[in-house]
């Protein structure tokens, strides 16, 4: 059968090339945000006059060559300032606002980091593409580091001013004390915060990773927490009827491998009367509906590269990042749940929350 003849609308098709320019720059930029900001070459830009490169290089105590070069994709990236008659170097204020440690919780220089953490399994990624299956946990370079930063900075960061009290009484329980659970607890950032803030609940983090594990342990132990305990377990085997008074899972329903079994364990084991707080991306499971957020090919792409592939290398149900809003109720009203409901905060777009009660 002979092929249609298409005419191309050359305006459309210059627009799409120009578009690809600026994406290949960006996804440069975007690599040596993040080397930026593990160096801490913004962090001391922000606090240096306008400085030639080898002050830069001396006051960040890196090497001078590699500066330089790396200067000069942020003056081209329109990231950094170049005075051409000074050869002097600044970052305008504006600019310093979202790249920082000092801006966080708007740092987004540490977002950037996921785009090496999954460019480290993109050979395997592409295998997957041709035989299916999936990259396990273990094969991705830095994940449970970029993940612990990301995450503190964001739910960690509002998480007893602004994300407990969506769920009413919340605080107060915990003030009064009861037991919690934090699955898929990754580095224990969250529960740390937590263990600190309420002394009389005594908190437990389940995840299967042991070098998550060993972080959370690790920041407990240099704060001095009693009241929290890690341990290497796997979500899906939860079934500890009744114990606690509140379960959370920050961001990690949707890459279980078993997510079904992890919900139905988790409202077995809420106590009567007992709260599931649940973090997780807001989305459409639709595509087509998503087209509106900020960030959905991004998600997408650490969806595919991240969280689908790593249910997948466990045989499991590959939900994805962008499972939906949709899929996330009707999986709660499976497991047990029949008192749901999702807020959002006003700062944080990215997220939905899902209080889910037991009924006594
Ligand atoms: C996206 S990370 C989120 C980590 C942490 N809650 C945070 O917000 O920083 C998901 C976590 O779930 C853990 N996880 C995945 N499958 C698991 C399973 N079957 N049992 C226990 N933990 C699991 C991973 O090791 C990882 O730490």
């Amino acid at each position: 059968m002979a092929s249609t003849p298409t005419t191309l609308d050359t305006a459309r098709q210059e627009a799409f090339t120009g578009r690809m320019v600026d994406l290949i720059n960006n996804a440069g930029l975007s690599l040596m945000i993040s080397i930026g900001h593990r160096t801490g070459l913004f962090d001391t830009l922000a606090a240096l006059p306008p400085s030639t490169a080898e002050e830069v290089a001396a006051a960040a105590g890196l090497h001078p060559r590699y500066v330089r070069e790396w200067l000069g994709a942020m003056v081209t990236g329109e990231v950094v300032e170049l005075d051409p008659a000074t050869n002097l170097y600044r970052l305008p204020g504006e600019h310093a606002t979202c790249l920082t440690r000092s801006a966080s919780p708007n740092n987004l220089a540490v977002v950037t980091q996921f785009v090496s953490v999954l460019g480290g399994v993109e050979d395997e990624i592409v295998d997957c593409f041709h035989k299916g299956g999936g990259v396990p946990y273990e094969r991705y370079p830095r994940f449970h580091e970029v993940m612990a930063e990301e995450s503190d900075q964001t739910v960690g960061a509002a998480l007893l001013d602004h994300i407990l009290p969506l769920a009413t009484g919340l605080t107060e329980q915990l003030e009064a004390g009861t037991v919690a659970l934090d699955v898929g607890c990754g580095s224990g950032h969250a529960l740390c915060r937590l263990a600190a803030r309420f002394p009389n609940t005594q908190f437990h983090g389940y995840d299967f990773s042991e070098q998550a594990i060993r972080r959370g342990r690790a920041r407990a132990a240099a704060e001095g927490l009693r009241n929290v305990t890690f341990e290497v377990r796997d979500a899906a085997t939860l079934n500890e009827p009744g114990r606690f008074g509140l379960i959370t899972a920050f961001d990690a329903i949707h890459d279980q491998a078993r997510p079904d079994a992890v919900l139905a364990g988790i409202s077995r084991s809420l106590a009567p009367g007992g709260t599931f707080l649940m973090q997780d991306i807001a989305g459409s499971c639709h595509h087509h509906a998503n087209g509106d957020r900020p960030l959905a090919p991004f998600m997408y792409t650490i969806s595919c590269m991240h969280c689908m592939t790593v249910s997948l290398a466990h045989e499991g149900m590959g939900l994805g990042a962008m499972w939906g809003r949709e899929t996330a109720l009707d999986m709660l009203t499976e497991a047990g749940f029949a008192d749901v409901t999702v807020q959002q905060l006003e700062h944080d777009q990215m997220n939905d929350y899902y209080i889910a009660r037991r009924e006594n």
